[in-house]
């Protein structure tokens, strides 16, 4: 397979065509940028660890029968993926009050949800990503109610598996957001990283910050708490 022009590039990846139909090839960048791009930075060695951390996961859902877009890692920043055309709603999936949610509502930060909920974000930089509902979903035209709960019932799904399988390396698996994309084919799948730049990871026993909020809130070692998820998912530190 050969790497052709590149499709795409966003804050932490590039996406090229390839010479095989149906497949991109994505590079995870070094760039790190929070609050829609307002402040920019780089995290070195991120590229590599969220390419292995990404596909960890991405392989993981995959064996327990969620379908999504990644094929192979092919070199220490780059991987293979399926072709699909990006939903443009941003799908957060929350299980501890933080961030965005714990602002909005005046909650602190940690309190425990009774339930995991859903929420979606219109993807438009220009707008800064607003939150939205299903009706402004149907408005936008972004995507159909059927497969809007397609999307919902995924990522529900995802969040039990991930928060089982971080559970056992001793990590909360706060909240996270997903991408969804349509194949050539029409099937709705998972098309996103998932890595400490997308998710909150807090360790179970001292709920110290091993995420990208690290590097939002100038909180020091962000390269040394990515590091940290990976070795506990078994991949390799060799950053
Ligand atoms: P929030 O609390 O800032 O709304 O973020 C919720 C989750 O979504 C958190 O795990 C970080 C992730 N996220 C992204 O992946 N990209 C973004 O642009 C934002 C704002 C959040
Ligand atoms: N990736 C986002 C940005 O720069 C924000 C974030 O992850 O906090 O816009």
């Amino acid at each position: 397979m050969e790497k052709l022009e590149m499709l795409y590039e966003g804050k932490a990846k590039k996406v090229f065509k390839t010479s095989e139909s149906g497949k991109c090839w994505i590079e995870y960048k070094d760039d790190a940028t929070a609050f829609n791009g307002e402040k920019k930075g780089k995290i070195a060695g991120k590229g590599t660890m969220n390419n292995e951390i990404s596909a960890i996961f991405l392989s993981l859902l995959k064996e327990k029968g969620v379908n999504n877009h990644f094929v192979q890692r092919i070199s220490g920043t780059e991987q293979i993926v399926l072709q699909v055309e990006i939903i443009p709603i941003e799908v957060v999936v929350r299980n501890i009050a933080a961030g965005s949610l714990a602002k909005r509502l005046g909650w602190e930060e940690g309190k425990e949800l009774p339930q995991a909920i859903v929420e979606y974000y219109y993807k438009n930089d220009e707008l800064g990503d607003p939150i939205i509902n299903n009706d402004h979903i149907a408005l936008l035209g972004l995507t159909s109610e059927s497969d809007l709960t397609k999307i919902r019932n995924q990522a529900l799904k995802i969040n039990k598996i991930l928060q089982e399988f971080l559970k056992m390396k001793d990590l909360i698996l706060v909240d996270f957001k997903l991408e969804f994309g349509k194949t050539l084919e029409g099937e709705i799948i998972l098309a996103d990283e998932i890595s400490p730049d997308t998710c909150r990871f807090w360790d179970a026993s001292t709920k110290e910050k091993l995420d990208k909020d690290r590097f939002r809130r100038d909180l020091g070692n962000v390269k040394e708490a990515y590091q940290e998820i990976l070795r506990r998912i078994g991949g390799t530190v060799g950053v």
